[in-house]
């Protein structure tokens, strides 16, 4: 059965009022599309968890800075449909730019301290435009539950933040992050890839290998793993560090020593694609 669309808020907001009434659930998969085998394992996860499944679709212009890639983002609704046909999506929620921000509009949603380490410099105002499209989300779908990736993980610490601070009665669920066979994790941006490119890649979930090692050996040392891991990646090929941090996996600051589970994560630029990668890492309870 062809998936239904629905291209506007009021509509969206009608068609789950109904199901709320019928006392069924609701989970949201925000997406900008151009799936791969990660948007729909967070699709398998939205369909176990509430009778309705939402997908939303909505390359958001408000996330991306100046210079960024809004323009050359991957859009491609039909292969979109066929990828998540077999999900069993109730409705792909697909509105306009004009749908989402009429002319006039003036709010935006933004959320402190979380967004002043690692992607939050170097990405101007990003955050904002993420806590602010997926407030509006919620309005539209008005859901139970909402998923998101662990790929994302500073993403995933801002919108928990936003829908506790704006009492947002939503569940969200945070998902692993999905790998290739060999390790790069999952990105619409891998397209931009070439076959060099991929190769030199690898160094960043190949990192995040050497960190898990280094710390379970015993280094407590941030500086040091945080060195270790430029280098490995300096090494893989032409690319552009943006950050490699050993930061606290609530607040997002850095953190010095490895004192408790730190989360290890970075951000490289390998031709036009910004990469990003992570993992949290505890050290061995000490004997
Ligand atoms: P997008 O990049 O399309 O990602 C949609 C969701 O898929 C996000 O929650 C992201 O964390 C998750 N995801 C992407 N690659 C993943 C991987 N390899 N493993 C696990 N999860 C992965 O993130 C966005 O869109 C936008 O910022 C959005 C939240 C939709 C707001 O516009």
């Amino acid at each position: 059965m062809a998936v239904e669309i629905i291209e506007t808020v009021r509509s969206m907001q009608a068609r789950s009022d109904a199901w709320r009434s019928a006392g069924e659930t609701i989970a949201l998969v925000p997406t900008m599309g151009a799936f791969h085998e990660a948007h729909l394992s967070l699709m398998r996860e939205g369909r176990r968890r509430a009778d309705r499944l939402v997908v939303s679709l909505f390359v958001n212009p408000t996330q991306f800075g100046p210079g960024e890639d809004y323009d050359a983002y991957p859009r491609d609704l039909e292969a979109d449909l066929k990828a998540a046909e077999g999900i069993g999506l109730d409705v792909l929620f697909h509105p306009s730019a004009g749908e989402m921000y009429p002319v006039g509009y003036a709010t935006s949603v933004e959320v402190e301290e979380l967004t002043e380490t690692l992607c939050g410099p170097s990405r101007p105002g990003h955050f904002r435009g993420v806590a602010t499209v997926v407030a509006k989300l919620f309005q539209a779908v008005r859901p139970h539950v909402a998923v998101f990736g662990e790929k994302d993980f500073q993403q995933l610490a801002v919108i928990r933040r936003m829908a506790a601070d704006l009492h947002f009665d939503i569940e969200i669920v945070g998902v692993p992050i999905v790998r290739e066979e060999d390790g790069l994790a999952m990105s619409s941006r891998n397209m931009y890839l070439s076959a060099d490119e991929r190769k030199t890649a690898l160094s960043l979930s190949r990192s995040l290998d050497v960190a898990r090692r280094m710390i379970a050996d015993g280094e407590r040392g941030a500086l040091a793993i945080v060195e270790r891991l430029r280098k490995e990646i300096e090494s893989a090929g032409p690319c552009t560090i943006d950050y490699v941090s050993v930061a606290d996996p609530e607040t997002m600051a850095h953190k010095t020593t490895v004192d408790g589970p730190v989360l290890v994560v970075l951000a490289v630029k390998v031709g036009r694609a910004r990469l990003i990668d992570n993992t949290v890492v505890a050290p061995p309870a000490s004997p």
